[in-house]
């Protein structure tokens, strides 16, 4: 190694980032576990930035001539200046990444602002756009518009361990341009493409995992068979603690055929449960059509018979269950309930209470048989009308006598089962509160889970005419979700590479099914698909065009495809057509009683932005950490402070008795923000602050709360 560090040494000399390259990575290889999965972690991803203005200090990339479909040039640029030359704005350029270009002048139109993953980013976000109908009350989903790994690290001050679940359907590296490292397609030829994946799946699970509650949560991932050994094998290594199980799903039965290989039916979910987190039981088993426990809420309770079947329950196998019954010849109701007979006795000579009729347990060829409890019980079970005649015909020798299993009558004590009314002959009318339910399995083999009639067809009814590939089966998503959101009705969720939007969708009809209040957070970037691209530049037209970014999947059908969902109406206006079949059956059109905001990431430079733009930017994330409900503060408020629905706004740390006064009376208040540098006088404010109310200190320059470095 010794030999390796001298190289290091050299390295460092001539080109000092590359030197501190070479020494991390040194270390990583140097510390690498002797087993486990081994991948190249690749130089630090890059982003581009269309939409951001290039200012002095940026790195940059020189965007290829309009009208030329030839691979972007991927060398990074700083700007040391800018300076107007006629009607046109051009920068000075040094070259970043390599001693062998020469400094130069381009026009600013022709550059890209690049982040490096290794900066320092400060994130702030603009909202683009809102649908309302779920009232105030009810938290807001939002879709961010953003390179997920920068949205996830601005989620860090957000939401901090408060994320319940995590749904994520990453791109499957297929090798057909489905997605791009530092801005290039990643095809099926490239050798380093199953490290290269892992690398963009690393550095975003490693954030993702802060995001998650540690007491009890979930990440779920959907894959296919190019990745799926080695998203098992990342996935142990990140999260060791964690229950990790995989389910084969079958999308498509019909499959996928490909000579010499089994049919391609299915896909494969990873279920990573944290904490204290269970599979909740569910009202089908996945696999099969053995519903045996479907559905209990609402259905009426199983009487049985109350003769013993087994061909060993004859008259004399139990003492004490061989007994009359008496049955009154009028009503047909259960008069009472005789004494137990031994053997000896005659049945013949037990006589009826006047105008009743006995009913003894005969089997059907007339042999004497058992009732199934005895007489005492009977009687009790009589009083509560727990027992019941039925079919009574004493011409024909028939009568059913029903009772209610020990079971059922233990879950009508606790309450499982409510009494909703009675019969004339005092027999209780009830039926199931609880859902009993069944443990699902790990083969899923659902018909509305496929790809094509869930997902695309679906989509293709909200937003009709637009193509998006591969959306997942809406219903699918929302039974992974279910099985562990069932019981936590304030559920967050998260979908970091969300395509369509699928997520946010199967949580409203979640939230519909039992009036929850779950929120989901959507994040997806703007990328325009592949052939698309060619097409646009072609046409002369680059990223960061109004007529380019237009047609990205976020502008294009993440938003309309949440906001057709919530309104009923397709984006040209028209009522939805169709209706949902699955758990519960209505129309599209109808909609959802929820509310959805639309945001777009920005990146801001801490030095250039004056302290109201500033706060403006940031204003979102203000909204989302204190749960993403009600009024938003987005400007600093005239009055030195402000208080909404669920945080208050402290920026005058002076003049702060109304704003105590406004606070106090406020009861859904989650968060309250005080703005100072002074530690000590922030720790007196939050001791007049209700002790339900979170206390978050902001600096005054308010970038500087949102500076957030890179781990590597
Ligand atoms: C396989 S699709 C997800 C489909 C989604 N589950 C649905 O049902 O529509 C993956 C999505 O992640 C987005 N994506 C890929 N890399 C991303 C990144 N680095 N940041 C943000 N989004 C990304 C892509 O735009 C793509 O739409």
């Amino acid at each position: 190694m010794s030999r390796l560090t001298d190289l290091i040494a050299q390295a460092r000399n001539k080109d000092a980032q590359l030197g501190v390259d070479l020494e991390r990575e040194f270390r990583v290889l140097s510390s690498r576990l002797p087993f486990g999965l081994n991948f190249e972690r690749h130089r630090p991803e890059a982003v581009e930035l269309p939409q951001r203005p290039v200012r002095k200090g940026d790195k940059v990339r020189v965007l290829p001539e309009r009208g030329s479909t030839a691979r972007g040039d991927l060398r990074l640029w700083q700007v040391t200046s800018v300076a107007k030359i006629g009607q046109k704005k051009v920068a000075d350029l040094e070259p970043l990444d390599g001693p062998d270009r020469q400094s130069c002048k381009v026009p600013l139109e022709d550059l890209i602002v690049v982040a490096e993953f290794r900066d320092t980013i400060y994130p702030g976000l603009v909202s683009t756009g809102r649908v309302a109908r779920g009232g105030v009350d009810k938290p807001c989903h939002t879709v961010i518009n953003g390179e997920n790994y920068h949205v996830l690290k601005a989620l860090t001050w957000t939401h901090r361990g408060k994320v319940d679940a995590i749904y994520i359907d990453p791109p499957y590296n297929t090798g057909a341009k489905d997605w791009k490292y530092n801005n290039d397609y990643v095809e099926g030829d490239d050798l380093y493409r199953h490290s290269k994946w892992l690398a963009m799946m690393e550095r975003r699970l490693l954030v993702a995992k802060e995001l998650l509650n540690p007491a009890d949560s979930v990440l779920i991932v959907s894959i296919d068979e190019k990745e799926y050994l080695r998203l098992g094998l990342l996935l142990e290594q990140i999260f060791p603690e964690a229950a990790i199980e995989m389910v084969t799903s079958v999308i498509s039965a019909k499959g996928v055929a490909r000579f010499g290989q089994f049919s391609r039916v299915e896909e494969f979910i990873y279920f990573v449960r944290i904490g204290d987190s269970v599979v909740q039981l569910g009202e089908h088993n996945m696999l099969d059509d053995s519903r045996s426990a479907s559905a209990q809420i609402g259905r009426a309770v199983d009487w049985l018979g109350l003769r013993r079947r087994e061909p060993t329950a004859r008259r004399g196998a139990r003492p004490n269950q061989f007994y009359p019954i008496f049955v009154s010849s009028d009503s047909g109701h259960i008069h009472s309930i005789g004494k137990a007979i031994t053997d000896e006795v005659d049945r013949a000579e037990v006589v009826a209470p006047k105008g009743t009729f006995a009913v003894w347990p005969l089997r059907p060829n007339g042999d004497e048989g058992l009732w199934g409890i005895t007489p005492e019980t009977a009687t009790r079970y009589l009083q509560d009308g727990f027992i019941r005649a039925r079919n009574v015909k004493p011409e024909l020798g028939r009568v059913a006598i029903h009772y209610l299993p020990s079971g059922t009558v233990d879950a009508i004590k606790d309450g499982r089962i409510e009494i909703t009314g009675r019969d004339a002959d005092n027999a209780v009318q009830a039926v199931y509160r609880d859902r009993k339910g069944v443990i699902p399995k790990r083969v899923w083999n659902v018909p509305a889970h496929n790809a094509e009639n869930g997902g695309s067809l679906v989509l293709s009814k909200l937003i009709p005419g637009r193509r998006f590939p591969f959306p997942k089966s809406l219903f699918a998503v929302e039974d992974a979700l279910r099985f562990f959101v069932a019981l936590k009705p304030a559920a967050v969720v998260l979908d970091f590479f969300s395509g369509s939007g699928t997520a946010a969708h199967a949580v409203m009809r979640l939230n519909r099914q039992d009036g929850g209040r779950r929120q989901c957070i959507c994040v997806t970037n703007n990328e325009v698909a592949a052939d698309e691209q060619r097409a646009l530049r072609e046409k002369g037209l680059r990223p960061g065009d109004p007529e380019w970014e237009q047609w990205g999947i976020c502008d294009y059908i993440t938003k309309p495809r949440v906001a057709a969902a919530i309104t009923g109406k397709t984006p040209e206006g028209q009522p939805i057509s169709g209706d949902y079949k699955f758990t519960d059956e209505f129309p599209m059109a109808e909609g959802f009683e929820e509310s959805a905001e639309f945001f777009t990431l920005t990146y801001e430079t801490p030095v250039s932005v004056s302290h109201h733009a500033a706060f403006t930017r940031i204003a979102p994330l203000l909204w989302l950490r204190a749960g993403s409900r009600g009024q938003r503060i987005d400007r600093l408020p005239a009055a030195g402070w402000a208080v909404v629905d669920s945080y208050g706004l402290l920026v005058d740390v002076d003049n702060a008795a109304p704003f105590y006064e406004a606070v106090a009376t406020a009861s859904d208040l989650r968060v309250v923000y005080i703005v100072t540098d002074d530690e000590r006088r922030f720790q007196a404010i939050t001791r007049h602050l209700p002790a339900r109310m979170e206390p978050v200190r902001l600096y005054e320059s308010y970038l500087t709360n949102f500076g957030f470095a890179n781990g590597e």
